[in-house]
């Protein structure tokens, strides 16, 4: 080999994925699709979505943006942005910050192999009526499913959205 081109090459390369996100790297990227909504005190609804989530490989975390939209009109509904921190252990923790004022620390689990995370939220906070929120997110034949769950202060943890999305 050349001395002087060995000589110039960086003493590593950047690396391409930060280790701690390796697992949860099928979620890098953006996604789009489709939603369903309700709960015992509502009417039930649909909505469109898109999920981006972003990466630098020299941070052990996954960046998270959502926007929704009604289907009829396009005009906007909920978002929601915040950091997925994935550990090697398996065990994850999420924050997300709500476009209604909510915010959310989850805690849970993710499985490489089921290409499944699950959260339960550790703290809800400035929220007048959600006790407890449980999302899960699983990778399926290529879509992205997930639901998420929540606990008012009159109502018992009860499904408020389902949706599925495909990658872009
Ligand atoms: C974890 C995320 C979310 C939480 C914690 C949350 C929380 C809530 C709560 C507490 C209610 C009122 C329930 C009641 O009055 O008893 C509600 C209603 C509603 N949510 Fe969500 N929501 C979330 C995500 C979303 C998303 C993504 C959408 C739209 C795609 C959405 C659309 C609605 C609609 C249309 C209603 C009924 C109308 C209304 O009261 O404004 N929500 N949500």
């Amino acid at each position: 080999m050349d001395a002087r081109m060995e000589s110039q090459a960086p003493a590593t390369s950047p690396p391409v994925i930060h280790p701690a996100v390796a697992p949860l790297s099928f979620l890098l990227g953006t996604w789009r699709g489709q939603g369903e909504g309700g709960f015992p005190t509502i009417h039930s609804f649909s909505y469109g979505e898109e999920i981006h989530f972003s990466h630098s490989p020299y941070k052990p975390v996954i960046g998270y943006t959502q926007k929704t939209w009604k289907l009829s009109c396009g005009e906007p509904m909920h978002a929601e942005s915040g950091f997925w921190r994935p550990k090697p252990d398996g065990t994850i923790e999420v924050v997300i910050a709500q476009s209604n004022g909510l915010v959310e620390v989850q805690k849970g689990r993710y499985s490489f192999e089921e290409k499944l995370i699950q959260l339960q939220s550790e703290i809800v906070g400035n929220a007048s009526k959600v006790k407890e929120i449980r999302r899960c997110f699983q990778l399926v034949d290529g879509v992205l499913c997930y639901d998420v769950q929540m606990a008012t202060n009159t109502i018992t943890l009860q499904p408020h959205l389902k949706a599925t999305l495909k990658k872009l």
